[in-house]
């Protein structure tokens, strides 16, 4: 039977849920998010049977899928086809024809979307990387987050019509066709979503990818913002791992690296930056 009514957390409940979060994802919440946290959280304990905070955080310590399903409600999700497109203008006017006039051995390309959400990005990734470079290109587009829920329906590739606003008209019928299973939706074509693959990943956990894998290009957009600087720093030690000498990072359009402090990457500016060393 469904509580009515949750009674408020007090301070200590608050921040015990940001200690929680911040441990796991290196965010940097504090009690300031405390409306975000109740909003977001009351309806979750509602379907427990839940009425306190008390009961839900001794939950929280003994069930690690409770603790992934926390993780899910305090992230944000949003996402969409082309966004900052100043930077997908980049990619394709500029950064893959250099790329592939400097390529040498196979015409491999290997990119990486961390913190993909609902795989938006990885596919407009996909489709600039085909259309720039030619379909006798691999194409190989990694995307990754901790949200199964969303890399779920990344994987699955089917899109409300309204999504696909921001799709060039002719990307749009080349590479989506009507969901037959779904009135209004639109299907990644199959080519296209082998192009991408999906995969729960926390960007805190280096090992959550295996050792070998290198990337030519890492986008890694709006996760920053959230994260403390200490994770970010992780974070960024872990992609200069990953990306080949000559490799690309793209950030957020507003966040970025301090590259005077930091003299491994060389800024390009757009909050692009390339692997110096
Ligand atoms: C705002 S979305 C950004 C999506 C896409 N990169 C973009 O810019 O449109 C942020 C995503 O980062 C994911 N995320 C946050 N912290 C993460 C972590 N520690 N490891 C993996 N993914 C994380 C969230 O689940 C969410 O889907």
């Amino acid at each position: 039977m469904l509580n009515k009514s949750v009674i408020p957390p007090t301070d200590q409940e608050i921040e015990e849920i940001c200690r929680i979060i911040n441990q796991t994802l290196g965010f940097n919440y504090t009690a300031q998010k405390k409306y975000l946290i109740e909003s977001r959280l009351n309806k979750r304990l509602l379907q427990l049977g839940i009425d306190n905070y008390q009961t839900y955080l001794a939950r929280l310590r003994q069930d690690a899928q409770e603790r992934d399903i926390l993780c899910e409600l305090l992230t944000t999700n949003v996402t969409s086809f082309f966004r900052e497109p100043v930077q997908f203008k980049y990619l394709a006017g500029t950064l893959l024809p250099r790329f592939s006039a400097e390529k040498k051995g196979p015409k491999k390309i290997r990119c990486w979307s961390a913190g993909s959400s609902s795989g938006e990005e990885a596919y407009s990734i996909a489709i600039t990387c085909r259309e720039t470079l030619g379909e006798n290109w691999d194409i190989k587009v990694l995307a990754t987050d901790i949200s199964v829920e969303q890399l779920k329906i990344g994987s699955l590739g089917s899109f409300p019509r309204e999504k696909l606003a921001s799709v060039p008209a002719r990307w749009r019928m080349k590479y989506f066709h009507p969901d037959q299973t779904l009135d209004g939706y639109f299907r990644v074509i199959p080519e296209l979503r082998r192009d991408v693959l999906f995969r729960v990943a926390n960007l805190l956990d280096e090992n959550s990818l295996p050792p070998h894998i290198r990337m030519d290009i890492i986008f890694c957009r709006n996760v920053f913002i959230y994260l403390s600087k200490a994770a970010r720093t992780q974070i960024l030690n872990h992609f200069h791992d990953r990306l080949h000498t000559g490799g690309y990072l793209f950030l957020g359009h507003s966040e970025s690296i301090d590259t005077t402090a930091d003299r491994r990457w060389l800024s390009l500016g757009k909050s692009i930056y390339k692997k110096g060393r």
